[in-house]
């Protein structure tokens, strides 16, 4: 058998579509590149689990260290506070690029060291206070100002282009800890002034754009950019990109590009069974993919057929489920209740209203459930008052827990 080709849990061997989204944060970054200066505001890719968001910023990352950007990976956690991090990935992103002579590396150092002092004096302060402040502390947007400025210009020195910082799972330090019933946004006090800091910072360094050959992109579930605007106002001003499920001729792509480069087709039939199951999305496709694959076990100039597709779909499914299982498990009572009433409905669609009547309550009533469900990626609202769940077989598998706990 020929190695599988498909990842279902990782950065895809063949990269396709999203040419839109693509293109757009490419001429972003030329414009650090070409002129040394600023992308322009955080920009943040949203979309729910397993739609490539991480995917796309690793295609684009890997596109900008081509052209002479030191990229800087951050990944965010849940209710963990960034900078510190986001200060130590640049600055290990600069060793691995070799920027760093011993005199700058000192410095970087140096500067590092003031952010962290900054930091600490600030959390010392919301430590004996209730809240997060409601300006992001002068104290800490300075240094991690002075740091961006100091090491992209460094990179721009030594003859590269700049410096690009993707911060991934963004929504993560902002969540709710979900600890009081009474307050229902309750998120940790300094993930909140962090993140405030960080877009303090991308936006001056905007409206100071020739001094900073940096650009920062972040990618999140769909929440993000509303959770940004709760940490400082200036979160409005975040450009967001909304990854949504593919279109027919890039999903057939996902299962038919890694195959063909090692000499294996798929046959008409299997490639419709597999589309039809998959919808559209991403992970989904690579999962049926994969699958399939194991199921057939082909050689080169090996054909799959539909019934490789069929035996593959227990697999398949088996797998689906233990997605739907971890999202499940972190649904509150509410979301729970909601996502059954909307899983018993006969259509795709459903309106509010319907859900609503399911559940004898008024439609006003399920407004909080339905944006926290949103938030999270579990369903969306492609029109206005109408709900569908983002991933193919998510109501089916709602279906099935309703089923067993009645049994
Ligand atoms: N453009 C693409 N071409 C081919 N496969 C893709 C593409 N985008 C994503 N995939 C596949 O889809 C799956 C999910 O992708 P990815 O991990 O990037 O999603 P995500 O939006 O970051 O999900 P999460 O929110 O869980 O982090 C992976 O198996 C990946 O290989
Ligand atoms: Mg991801």
């Amino acid at each position: 058998m020929q190695p599988n080709p498909y990842t279902p849990s990782g950065r895809p061997r063949v990269f396709v579509g999203r040419e839109r989204e693509r293109q757009r944060l490419r001429d972003q970054l030329a414009r650090v590149v070409a002129y040394g200066e600023m992308m322009g505001p955080l920009t943040v890719v949203t979309g729910p689990r397993g739609v490539g968001k991480t995917s796309l910023l690793r295609d684009v990352g890997e596109q900008a260290a081509e052209n002479g950007l030191v990229v800087a990976w951050v990944s965010a956690v849940k209710q963990q506070p960034i900078l510190g991090e986001l200060i130590h990935q640049v600055r290990t992103a600069l060793e691995r690029a070799e920027v760093l002579d011993p005199k700058s590396a000192r410095r970087v150092e140096e500067v590092g060291v003031e952010v962290s002092a900054g930091i600490a004096k600030v959390s010392a302060k919301i430590g004996s206070s209730a809240g997060w402040p409601a300006e992001a502390p002068a104290a800490v947007v300075g240094p991690v100002q002075d740091f961006l400025r100091h090491t992209s210009n460094l990179v721009r020195e030594r003859g590269g282009a700049g410096l690009l910082v993707v911060i991934d799972e963004l929504h993560a330090p902002l969540e709710s800890r979900g600890s009081t019933e009474r307050d229902p946004y309750d998120p940790e006090p300094q993930a909140v002034t962090d993140a405030g800091v960080l877009l303090n910072v991308t936006q001056n360094m905007d409206a100071e754009r020739q001094h900073f050959p940096v650009a920062v992109i972040g990618a999140g579930l769909p929440q993000t950019k509303a959770l940004l605007t709760r940490a400082a106002t200036f979160g409005e001003r975040t450009h967001e990109l909304v990854l949504g499920e593919m279109d027919h001729a890039t999903a057939e792509a996902v299962l038919v590009e890694p195959a063909r480069r090692l000499g294996v087709e798929w046959s008409s039939d299997a490639l419709a069974a597999a589309l039809e199951d998959a919808d559209g999305y991403p992970q989904t496709l690579q999962i049926i993919g994969s699958a399939t694959w194991e199921a057939a076990r082909p050689e080169q100039g090996a054909i799959l057929e539909v019934n490789n597709v069929i035996l593959g779909r227990r697999a398949a499914l088996a797998e689906m489920t233990s997605l739907f299982h971890t999202r499940w498990a972190v649904a509150s009572e509410a979301e729970r209740e909601f996502l059954t009433a909307m899983a018993q409905l006969p259509e795709s669609m459903v309106s509010r209203a319907a859900i609503a009547a399911e559940l004898g309550v008024d439609t006003d009533a399920l407004g909080m459930t339905r944006r926290s469900l949103i938030g999270k990626g579990i369903i969306e609202a492609p029109q206005r008052g109408q709900l569908r769940f983002t991933i193919p077989g998510f109501a089916e598998y709602v279906r099935g827990q309703v089923d067993d706990s009645e049994h």
